[in-house]
């Protein structure tokens, strides 16, 4: 048993993401989409603690706790339980996975195509595999990762990397520095991630467009510096249309934003949150003044990356909310 579990359980800490590059091949048989994608894992963090209990159970605290089933329906519990099925066949001792209480203080913004229900269910697998003491590796938690969310394997490997196949086959993407963001985040709700790929779907169908899934070279070479107005003019998402299809006033919130200064802007995944390149802290600040002071109403968040994906920060309670603007 590591250190930083101590008889109560363990804190996790995991990161929000980005997708600076979505690019959506045709639907499959399976409903999901191929992808080429690349993601960042960004500082909005959510922490989970684990508790060992007498019975399964999950609830949330923080800004967002209404949004998020407080039931077993929860991916985290459902992540917790799928481990306990498959623990005995990861390790080579008799391990004993018992029930456990979940605690979820919520930061990532719900429903905002920033991965934060898949994200508490790659910290719910990191911190169940430590308090039961299991000893597994990030690889075999990957396998599991997968089956559970597309975007569940990225929120374990965190960092900036690319995903193929449904998003879920991860590569690291080589890079040297760390990227600021803006993030504009709405109060009018979130947006139904199958229903931005459908309305993707139907757009294409309409305009006669079928498209194979790739990230340009241009992203990539810039990624490798993280030169921000290489990424800025190289950002891309395909479902970009179709939340905006689906939210059309987040076109003044794109413009408002590359008005004041901003290097790139693109709605994040499935949306409707926007982020907005910066090249320093300093610009981070005048444009989340400026979008305060003259934009389209909503939340604004100052955030960095890459920062590492779900790992283990200490004991039972959260630990500080870093970089949340
Ligand atoms: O895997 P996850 O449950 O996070 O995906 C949510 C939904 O997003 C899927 O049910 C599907 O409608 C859509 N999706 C997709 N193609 C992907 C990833 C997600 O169509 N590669």
């Amino acid at each position: 048993m590591s250190e930083a579990m101590d008889a109560q359980g363990v804190t996790v800490r995991v990161p929000g993401k980005l997708n600076l590059a979505l690019s959506v091949g045709p639907r499959r048989d399976d409903g999901y989409h191929e992808l080429a994608t690349v993601f960042q894992a960004v500082s909005v963090y959510d922490h989970l603690v684990v508790e060992p209990a007498a019975e399964w159970s999950v609830r949330t605290v923080g800004d967002y706790a209404d949004h998020i089933p407080a039931s077993v329906d929860n991916l985290a519990v459902r992540a917790a339980q799928l481990l306990s099925e498959r623990a005995e066949t990861m390790v080579e001792t008799q391990p004993v996975c018992g029930p456990v209480a979940l605690t979820i203080h919520k930061n990532i913004p719900v429903a905002a195509g920033m991965a934060g229900g898949s994200a508490d269910a790659a910290a719910a697998l990191v911190g169940c595999a430590e308090v039961w003491d299991l000893g597994v590796l990030r690889e075999d938690l990957e396998v599991l990762a997968a089956e559970l969310g597309a975007d569940v394997p990225f929120m374990l490997h965190g960092g900036t990397a690319l995903g193929s196949g449904r998003g879920d086959k991860i590569s690291p993407v080589l890079s040297r520095g760390d990227l600021h963001w803006v993030l504009w985040l709405t109060a009018d709700g979130g947006l139904s991630t199958p229903q931005v790929y459908a309305e993707c779907d139907r757009l294409r169908e309409e305009a006669g467009v079928a498209a194979t899934p790739m990230v340009s070279q241009d992203l990539v070479s810039g990624l490798r510096t993280m030169d921000p107005d290489a990424v800025g003019a190289a950002l891309h998402n395909d479902l970009q249309a179709a939340a905006l299809s689906l939210r059309p006033e987040l076109q003044e919130v794109l413009d408002s934003g590359l008005a004041l200064g901003a290097r790139g802007a693109l709605v994040s995944g499935s949306g409707p949150t926007v982020a907005f390149l910066v090249g320093s802290q300093a610009e981070a600040l005048d444009l989340s003044m400026g979008l305060a002071a003259r934009g389209p109403a909503g939340d604004i968040l100052r955030v960095t990356g890459p920062v590492t994906g779900a790992g283990v920060v200490g004991s039972r309670g959260p630990g500080p909310q870093l970089g949340t603007g």
